[in-house]
């Protein structure tokens, strides 16, 4: 009889195995921990990857909510761009052409803080702002589009994707490596001249050059999204303050760039910011955001401003003055 056992031992044996590994596995995912070490200290630079898609347990009716949500995300233009599916209310551009692979890239504006941190206070509407409050702000900006209904079930599977990809992070915490990555102001303004130069030899083949992107071969989204025009984000979207575009082609683009090897300078990422936002787009109403004036962010380019620099400055800089400014009139 005690020989039966053997088996059982074993097998118990190998399956606490897997699961090790798998956790392990799991760990290495979520945090990659890259150590460089130097001379004289150890340098370990930790940030947040998201989850794979393949590993949403799509085999109960909760995964296959997320496997929609990522769904959305990935190819948000063939269920809700011009020819969508489920509705016609975005501009053909998919989530994921800004919240790069599913939104799980470190600095490729990912989505490793969102359920950790909201329902949270922002000052763009001088309130506390729900996640589908924070995607459908993308929703009318970043994709030019309307709002999704909290109970529609495309944004409870939006939900389920980003709380998914959260989950495990305790509330409050910020993981290294989202947000945008906060580039160098330079001491000059952003230069919209030098800028197009960088465009045309590094950008262009991809984007085109009237920056208008080339769609996909089935005709429902794009192969390589437009920058500006008629079917790109308006002015009210994230992307339209330099600040946050220069952070994200810096670590993002041309493709292939990731935060550890960038293919732009500081200075190259400001210029192009400067010359793609200098050209037309969809406009958006503004009046009611920044409701405190003091509030609005220095390359926030919409007066007024509690200082007495234009318009201009506040888009394409120097921004080193104005918020020199901020410092001094905030001790007084
Ligand atoms: C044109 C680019 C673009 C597109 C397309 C886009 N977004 Fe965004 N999104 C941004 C930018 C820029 C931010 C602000 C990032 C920052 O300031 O840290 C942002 C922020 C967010 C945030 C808050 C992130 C945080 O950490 O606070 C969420 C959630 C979000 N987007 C969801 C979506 C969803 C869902 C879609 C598709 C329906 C979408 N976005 C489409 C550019 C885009
Ligand atoms: C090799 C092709 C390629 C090159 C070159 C390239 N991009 Fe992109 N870019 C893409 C693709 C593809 C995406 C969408 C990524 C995705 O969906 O995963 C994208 C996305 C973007 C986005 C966010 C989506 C949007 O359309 O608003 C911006 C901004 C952007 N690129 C700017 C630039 C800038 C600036 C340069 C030059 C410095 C550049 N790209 C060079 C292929 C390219």
């Amino acid at each position: 009889m005690k020989s039966n056992w053997l088996p059982i031992i074993i097998a118990i044996i190998i399956v606490m195995a897997i699961v090790n590994k798998g956790s392990n596995a799991y760990q290495q995912n979520k945090i990659a921990v890259n150590l460089a070490t130097s001379s004289a200290q150890t340098f370990v630079d930790t940030v947040w990857r998201g989850w794979n898609k393949f590993q949403i347990p799509v085999y109960c009716d909760s995964g296959k909510l997320i496997w929609y949500g990522y769904q959305l995300i990935a190819n948000t233009s063939f269920y809700l761009g011009p020819k969508g599916t489920v509705a016609q209310i975005t501009n053909g551009m998919n989530c994921q052409n800004c919240h790069l692979d599913g939104g799980t890239i470190p600095y490729g504006n990912n989505y490793g803080k969102v359920y950790a941190t909201y329902p949270l206070y922002r000052a763009r509407n001088n309130g506390v702002q729900s996640i589908y409050n924070r995607v459908n702000d993308c929703f009318e900006r970043s994709l030019n589009g309307k709002a999704l209904d909290s109970t529609a079930l495309e944004m409870k599977a939006i939900y389920a994707y980003i709380k998914w990809l959260g989950n495990g992070l305790p509330k409050g915490y910020i993981s290294g490596g989202t947000s945008l990555m906060k580039i160098k102001y330079l001491d000059v303004a952003a230069n919209a001249d030098a800028g197009k130069v960088v465009y045309i030899a590094k950008c262009q083949s991809c984007h085109g050059s009237n920056g208008d992107g080339e769609p996909d071969k089935q005709g429902v989204g794009y192969k390589y999204p437009p920058l500006w025009g008629a079917n790109s984000y308006n002015d009210g979207a994230g992307l339209f303050r330099l600040g946050s575009f220069a952070g994200f082609v810096k670590n993002n683009m041309p493709l292939g760039a990731d935060y550890q090897n960038p293919k732009l300078t500081d200075e190259e990422a400001w210029n192009v910011a400067a010359f793609i936002n200098s050209k037309p787009r969809p406009h958006k109403n503004q009046q009611s955001d920044w409701p405190v004036t003091a509030k609005k962010p220095v390359d926030f380019p919409f007066g007024p401003f509690t200082d007495s620099f234009t318009e201009k400055q506040h888009k394409y800089g120097p921004f080193k003055p104005i918020i020199v400014l901020i410092k001094t009139s905030n001790k007084s």
